[in-house]
């Protein structure tokens, strides 16, 4: 078993290809209410999941509620492909302009893996040929280039085994001492 040991509150930002199980993944390891999701989003302002053209609306709020709930302090899980530096860099902004732990979660699996998974899919099979294009842009990724990007921490998944294994343990900040009581107030 392997465990991360997260910052609470911190910015968790998931990076994968469309089917390689960033949504499953998250409602596993946190709060419904801790994870935004761009495809939540685009159905929200769209009706549908998969209408790309509800992106810019989508991402803004994303955006918005991601700058919300760090103002909170409340740890908030980005579930968006999050394939290039250009897609990362103003999440990064926000949590550095938060002053919250950033850490990357990178699905990096096999590609057969992550095919049969988007081919079986009841509600919303992604093209095959985007999803490889996906599937090249996560081998580019590694723990070097995103520390180099501002990532705190870095988590590399490169199996089922160790998306099945991965643990979280969350260190709150430290709480401010009890004053001590003074004798007179002691019952
Ligand atoms: N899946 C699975 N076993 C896992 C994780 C995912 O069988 N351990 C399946 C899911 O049930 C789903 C598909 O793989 O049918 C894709 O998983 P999902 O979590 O939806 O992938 P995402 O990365 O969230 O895909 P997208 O970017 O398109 O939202
Ligand atoms: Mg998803």
């Amino acid at each position: 078993m392997s465990t991360l040991i997260l910052p609470d509150p911190s910015l968790v930002v998931l990076v994968g290809a469309a089917g390689s199980g960033k949504s499953t993944l998250a409602a596993q390891l946190f709060a419904p209410d801790e994870i935004v999701s761009s495809d939540a989003l685009r159905a929200a302002v769209s009706g549908s999941e998969a209408d790309q053209s509800a992106s810019r609306v989508a991402f803004r709020i994303l955006h918005r509620t991601i700058e919300r709930r760090l103002a909170e302090r409340a740890t908030t899980v980005v579930d968006a492909t999050n394939l290039k530096p250009e897609y990362r860099r103003p999440l990064l902004a926000r949590g550095r302009a938060a002053a919250t732990p950033i850490v990357a979660i990178v699905l990096d699996l096999p590609s057969d893996v992550v095919m049969a998974r988007n081919a079986a899919r009841l509600a919303r099979v992604v093209d095959p040929a985007v999803v490889e294009r996906h599937l090249e842009s996560v081998r580019t990724v590694d723990s070097g280039r995103l520390a180099a990007e501002g990532f705190d921490h870095v988590v590399m998944l490169r199996s089922v085994a160790d998306v099945a294994r991965l643990r979280i343990e969350r260190r709150g900040p430290a709480r401010p001492r009890e004053p001590a009581l003074t004798p007179d107030k002691r019952r």
